[in-house]
């Protein structure tokens, strides 16, 4: 599996990474159909074959509900992982909630280091609600989250944005940043061009359109072919799909080599 870097001085990280949503969270999700949450067996062993697959990445965050301390407990002791999680987002009672205050993000940042069980969080993202462009302008969140990787508790940061302006803002201000990029939604393509040019990592949520797209093969062949994108974040927890997603990805670069 191809390894990128994640923006100038970030982490090296799988092509493919996996999405760990479906990893801790059941409730106010909108995959296509139900779920049960794995097993602990069950996702240690779709964790040992993401690594042997090559995949070096996991992301994570708070709002998803017992995916951090299920991640941290299996995984967090493991070098060859890089856990990107979330900041300013929660979930609780069925309902998100937003917070994006600087003592906010430093007690979930403390968290999210106490749950993944790493004193250096690799990736830590803005987990930005509709009104992105607004929290960016504003610049205290983002601001906070710069303190941190400046006292080296964070190696990279970045933001999950919704909107083109967000998310340009994040290529001039992160290390990278996040955003969604699939058959059905190419808006955030300016995006993807920004931060190409800026130099700066890119990581892909919802390639799959969480799950409703029909043709997962192609969706994945195509995004791997496209120019800027450091990591597509892939969520499933279905051992299969983990196996023909990264098949779907390796073809794809050698088809190219
Ligand atoms: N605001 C944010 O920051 C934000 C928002 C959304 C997502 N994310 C991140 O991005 C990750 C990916 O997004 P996502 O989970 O919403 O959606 P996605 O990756 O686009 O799609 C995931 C869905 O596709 C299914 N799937 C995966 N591989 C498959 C295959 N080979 N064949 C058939 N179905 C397949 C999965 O089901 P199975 O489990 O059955 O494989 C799952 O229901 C998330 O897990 C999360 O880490 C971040």
């Amino acid at each position: 599996m191809d390894v990128r870097q994640l923006g100038p001085d970030g982490p090296l990280v799988s092509l493919l990474a996996l999405g760990g949503t479906k990893f801790g969270r059941r409730e106010g999700v909108k995959y296509p159909s139900s779920f049960e949450l794995p097993s602990d067996n069950e996702l240690a062993d779709l964790l040992n074959l993401a690594k042997e697959l090559g995949i070096n990445l996991v992301d994570t965050a708070p709002a998803y509900g017992t995916s951090e301390s299920r991640i941290g407990a299996l995984i967090g002791a493991d070098d060859h992982w890089r856990i990107a999680t979330k900041v300013g987002e929660s979930f609780h009672d069925g309902k998100s909630r937003f917070d994006f205050s600087p003592h906010a993000i430093r007690d979930s940042v403390e968290r999210s280091r106490q749950r993944l069980r790493r004193d250096v969080l690799d990736v830590v993202v803005l987990h930005l609600s509709d009104n992105d462009e607004e929290i960016m302008r504003e610049g205290a969140a983002l601001a906070t989250l710069l303190e941190l990787r400046a006292n080296g508790v964070i190696n990279a940061v970045g933001a999950s944005t919704k909107t083109v302006p967000a998310g340009i803002i994040a290529t001039e201000y992160c290390d990278l940043v996040m955003i969604t990029l699939n058959e059905s939604d190419q808006s955030q393509r300016p995006v993807l061009e920004a931060a190409y040019a800026a130099g700066k990592g890119v990581l892909i949520k919802k390639p799959l359109d969480s799950g409703h797209h029909g043709d997962v093969g192609g969706a994945l062949t195509k995004l791997a072919g496209v120019r800027g994108i450091t990591s597509i974040v892939t969520g499933t927890i279905n051992a299969g799909h983990l196996a023909s997603n990264c098949a779907a990805v390796e073809q794809a670069l050698a088809s190219r080599r």
